[in-house]
């Protein structure tokens, strides 16, 4: 059976995509996080009421280090059999996180949590995907400076990997948590496209497509926020207040079957390059920002997070040269 590698496949919109992988496209699970305590009971949980395999890859995206021992140890699952063919990668782990904090490696943590782990892991294990395989960046509307969600968030700065990276270092104003956030995702949708670029340059027939789950009240996203918005986010009043501002609007459940959809439905073989959005109960293929088309930002901050990530000649794979 073919396996679905998904980072934060264990909670949120993650979960409700694997229980529906698991469910409607029979695949096995491949769940990585950065606590296996935290991910085991939820792996065991889906084998046993889906009857699929679900393995564990222990990965924290805010670390290198954490990154390539994962790889490492996919690659060892995959040769041993443990796991079988690697059908997909759905890069879904994310977090707006609050306060200016750095990585172990000294990065700023919203966009080496968003954006540097999930760039890594891809170069390290692409070539293990099946031909006609997937990658699926979960994003975010908030990364267009156009739509409300942007607005709202606060709008993506220049997708500067190198000026990301060290965010509020040497007494430079740190930008704002809402910021830091809609930028990754601007990263995401600019290295979804950037990749299909050059999936397609290598001959490659791997899809890569970037999604937008829209705002999806009841997961884990707001957990640093105060109980009361959090306990408001979840009212039927603040949904019809977001649905008039004209807020993208995900659900748990639809968000994570969209996402599932996007990693394992033959239909969307063809829609590498696009964007995809689930709003309302419809999941619709759209624009994203005018900036997430600029093909000279994403080249640079594909080769600007080569160096970030300190990738190694051996590591980067051919496919995508
Ligand atoms: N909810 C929304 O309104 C919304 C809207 C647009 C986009 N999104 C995006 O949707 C994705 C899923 O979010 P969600 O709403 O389902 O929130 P969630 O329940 O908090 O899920 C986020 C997942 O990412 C994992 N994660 C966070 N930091 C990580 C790290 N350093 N290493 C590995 N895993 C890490 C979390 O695992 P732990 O258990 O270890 O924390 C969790 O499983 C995110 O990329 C988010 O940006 C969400």
């Amino acid at each position: 059976m073919p396996t679905v590698l998904i980072t934060g496949g264990h909670g949120g919109i993650g979960l409700e995509c694997s229980k529906h992988l698991a469910a409607h496209y029979r695949t096995n699970l491949l769940l990585a996080g950065r606590s296996l305590e935290r991910i085991e009971p939820v792996a065991s949980e889906l084998a046993r009421t889906y009857g699929v395999k679900a393995n564990t890859l222990e990965l924290d995206t805010s670390s290198l280090e954490s990154v390539r021992a994962a790889a490492t140890r996919c690659h060892a699952l995959l040769d041993d059999g443990t796991v079988d063919h690697l059908q997909a990668i759905l890069c879904n782990a994310g977090a707006r996180i609050q306060g200016v904090n750095y990585s172990v490696d000294g990065y700023e943590e919203t966009f080496a949590t968003n954006h540097l782990g999930h760039f890594l892991l891809l170069e390290l294990l692409i070539d293990r995907v099946v031909d006609n395989g997937r990658v699926v960046f979960t994003a975010s509307g908030t990364h267009d400076p156009e739509t409300v969600d942007g607005k709202l968030v606060g709008a993506a700065v220049e997708p500067n990997a190198l000026m990301l990276a060290n965010d509020g270092k040497e007494g430079r104003k740190p930008t704002s948590a809402g910021k830091r956030y809609s930028t990754s995702k601007l990263c995401n949708v600019l290295t979804a496209y950037e990749l299909d670029r050059r999936l397609r340059r290598s001959g490659s027939a791997i899809t890569s497509i970037a999604f937008d789950p829209g705002s999806t009240a009841g997961t884990g996203f707001l957990r640093a926020m105060p109980w009361p918005v959090r306990w408001l986010s979840t009212t039927a009043f603040f949904k019809q207040f977001q649905k008039r501002l004209g807020i993208t609007m995900g659900s748990m459940e639809f968000s994570g079957i969209s996402l599932a959809r996007l990693g394992a439905d033959p239909v969307f073989a063809g829609c590498s390059g696009k964007y995809l959005q689930s709003n309302d109960g419809h999941l619709i293929e759209t624009r994203s920002s005018a900036m997430s088309y600029d093909e000279e930002r994403a080249l640079k901050l594909w080769n600007d997070s080569k160096l970030l990530v300190h990738l190694q000649p051996a590591e980067e794979s051919t496919l995508l040269r």
